[in-house]
């Protein structure tokens, strides 16, 4: 069977490839059986290899998206002491609304949304602070704008002041490598359906073991979502505590074994030939973006929105999506932007089509 080809340039759920979007129709099977036990232990220790080895670091999985996996996280591993949060974007944001919801002690840390954390006054806060500051919690690749948060450096610093580091790596997690010990990184947050190029529906934490069971000791803030009670369930028998989404599981199973084929490291490779393709031809059409080139992803780009009468969003949206480009709008509320995304299965001459459907857009407005 064929399926129809998207290319999808919204942030994720990503393009995905007709293996994987296959690899969900399986016989029925009931999640309690050894035989599926065997496909989530697969998934959590691979999940991990990307980015630790099985020793040190494990992977708990849970059903639910992205937000399940850093509210798992935060509401979690934080105890009585204060955890300093990096707000640079929506989801920093959102991760302050999680400490907020569950009355965890935060410091909110406001930092540009387009340029690098001041690091020095960051480490001014952490110092200064009269609290106990035990974790510090940023996102990596902040997917509002597309700027990528220097996660080697506060792991140095979180070294520096014995805290652990905390880190939403949803939409770099499988597309830009990480090595969780060198990065000095405690625990990480991801999703099946961003760099990993599987469907939506898990999401997962990465977490230092040793750092986890001492989580055991403090009292559970929730259910559903607690890390500790997962990760002492799931290790049991490779069991999650509640209804797995199946064939999400086997999606994913499939979408690792091709990333490994790849390599996290040619993925990275993919993804930023696709984004200086897209770089060479905003150029072209006159159409500027926001990151400067030592902050930027190259996974995401904000680009400004043209200033020509007769544009609209929703119009090119529009346009662009009858020849089978799926574009995003912006996210920042002080500058009119719209999103491009370079992840997943495409690659720069998926970029070079929607550049010539975007010229084109343009064209009809008298843009160029
Ligand atoms: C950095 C980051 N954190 C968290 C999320 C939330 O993920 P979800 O929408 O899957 O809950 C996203 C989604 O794009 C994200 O980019």
């Amino acid at each position: 069977m064929e399926v129809k080809r998207n290319v999808l340039l919204n942030p994720g759920p990503a393009t995905t490839t007709d293996t994987v979007k296959f690899a969900q129709v399986v016989a029925d099977i009931c999640p309690r059986e050894q035989e599926f036990g065997d496909v989530m232990e697969f998934v959590s220790k691979e999940l991990t290899n990307f980015v630790g080895n099985n020793e040190e670091y494990t992977t708990v999985l849970f059903g639910g998206s992205g937000t399940a996996a850093v509210e798992a996280m935060l509401s979690s591993v934080v105890g009585e002491d204060t955890v300093v949060i990096i707000n640079n974007g929506a989801y920093g944001k959102r991760m302050c609304e999680i400490a907020e919801a569950y009355g965890l002690k935060f410091i909110e840390f406001k930092s540009s949304t387009v340029d690098a954390i001041d690091y020095e006054k960051l480490e001014g806060v952490i110092k200064n602070s009269p609290d106990k500051i035990s974790h510090l919690a940023v996102i990596h690749h902040e997917t509002t704008t597309g700027l990528l948060n220097d996660v080697a450096r506060l792991g140095q610093l979180c070294k520096k002041h014995n805290i652990d580091l905390i880190v939403d790596a949803m939409s770099s997690y499988a597309g830009i490598p990480i090595d969780m010990k060198k990065m000095n990184i405690t625990y990480l947050a991801s999703s099946s359906n961003k760099c990993i190029q599987g469907m939506a529906g898990v999401s997962f934490v990465i977490a230092n073991l040793e750092a986890l069971l001492k989580t055991k000791e403090l009292k559970p803030r929730n259910v559903y979502l607690n890390l500790f009670k997962q990760y002492e369930y799931f290790i049991k028998n490779y069991q999650m505590r509640f209804t797995p989404p199946v064939q999400i599981l086997y999606a994913l199973k499939q979408a690792i074994v091709e990333a490994k084929e790849e390599t996290i490291e040619k993925r990275h490779e993919r993804y930023v030939r696709s984004c200086d393709t897209l770089l060479a031809g905003l150029d072209r059409l006159g159409l500027v973006h926001l990151v400067k080139e030592e902050n930027h992803s190259k996974l995401i780009t904000s680009i400004i929105e043209p200033k020509v009468e007769g544009y609209s969003f929703d119009a090119m949206h529009d346009y662009l999506y009858e020849r089978g480009f799926t574009i995003y709008p912006g996210k920042v509320s002080d500058a009119d932007t719209f999103r491009i995304a370079n992840i997943g299965q495409i690659d720069y001459k998926d970029m070079e089509g929607f550049l010539a459907a975007l010229e084109a857009y343009l064209k009809t407005i008298n843009y160029i």
